[in-house]
């Protein structure tokens, strides 16, 4: 079995937490990865407590640690979610996507640790200075928002030179082998969303799955225009990777004469990283848990061959 940080730290036979996927990852999700041995987290970008307090409750009734993951721009509007969260019991929160600073020590106060998603290498600098227990290095190529600056990689190495505390590599890794080369550069784990969108166990729509299914690492974008349409205010920072759509083709690159323009849509949007090129069928989350555990058997390859 594989040990790292995270797998002791949350008893885990995976060193793979399932990423906060709001919209996708809702607690029956969540609790399926965290029975099946990795650390299952729900996604929740806002609205109703008692929604949130609904999913917490399905993902504890795996009896497994879980965790949270919340947007902090969203908290500028709507506090108590992080008070909610903080009473569902979560081993771990992680707050991403703008000013997160307020958050770290009431997470820790709970009891819970603090993990946030970091794009650049300043970011992550950023985190460590905050005080976050875990730092989530996420490459462009990831699914949902965050920054398209760097990639997965380059990031990655630049992250564990940076920082002292334990780091998840996120953005792109979709197999066991990816898990295996994150593992190998020195990350505690991986922070996996792509590859879970299409588990039965998902909040999305099962057209949401089969057009996943059906993708090529060719048929994703990374954009603001996705949510300029929908009238959703995410900070200018934060693109999103989502599936092509027409509504994108037509008109990223244009987003101020799309802003000048007022045009909505209503489209069906289904945010996907690159890695929607390996997701092949749609599996429920123990048997993608038990593909990536393969990452043990290629690492003691590697081993076996330089010996
Ligand atoms: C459908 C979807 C929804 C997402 N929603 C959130 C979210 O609500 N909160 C968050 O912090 N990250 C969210 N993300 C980003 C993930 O946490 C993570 O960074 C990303 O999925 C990792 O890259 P991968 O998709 O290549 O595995 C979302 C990603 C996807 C694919």
């Amino acid at each position: 079995m594989l040990t790292t940080w995270l797998t002791e730290r949350f008893e885990l036979s995976v060193p793979v937490v399932s990423a906060p996927m709001a919209g996708v990852s809702g607690g029956e999700l969540a609790g399926a990865v965290s029975a099946a041995g990795g650390l299952g987290m729900i996604g929740f970008a806002g609205g109703r407590a008692e929604d949130l307090r609904h999913e917490a409750s399905l993902a504890k009734a795996a009896g497994r640690p879980f965790g949270i993951g919340l947007l902090a721009w969203v908290l500028d509007f709507q506090p108590e979610l992080l008070d909610v969260a903080l009473e569902c019991g979560p081993a771990l929160v992680s707050v991403s996507f703008g000013s997160y600073a307020p958050y770290v020590e009431r997470v820790k106060a709970a009891g819970a640790l603090f993990a946030t998603q970091a794009g650049t290498v300043g970011d992550a600098r950023a985190a460590l200075v905050l005080g976050a227990d875990l730092i989530v290095a996420r490459g462009g190529e990831g699914g949902g928002h965050g920054r398209d600056a760097v990639g997965t990689l380059p990031l990655l190495q630049g992250v564990l030179d940076a920082v002292d505390v334990p780091v998840l590599a996120a953005g792109g890794v979709g197999t066991a082998r990816g898990l295996a080369a994150v593992l190998a550069a020195g990350a505690a784990g991986a922070w996996v969303g792509t590859a879970f969108v299409s588990c039965p166990e998902a909040t999305n729509t099962p057209a949401a799955r089969a057009a996943v299914i059906a993708a090529t690492e060719l048929d994703t974008i990374y954009t603001r225009v996705l949510d300029l349409g929908r009238g959703v205010p995410w900070p200018e920072d934060f693109g999103g990777r989502a599936l092509r759509n027409a509504f994108a083709e037509r008109w990223h690159g244009r987003e101020a004469e799309l802003a000048a323009a007022g045009e909505r849509t209503d489209e069906p949007v289904v945010w996907a990283g690159q890695s929607a090129g390996l997701v092949h069928a749609e599996r429920p989350a123990a048997e993608v848990l038990r593909d990536f555990a393969g990452a043990e058997e290629l690492l003691l390859a590697v081993l076996s061959r330089s010996r």
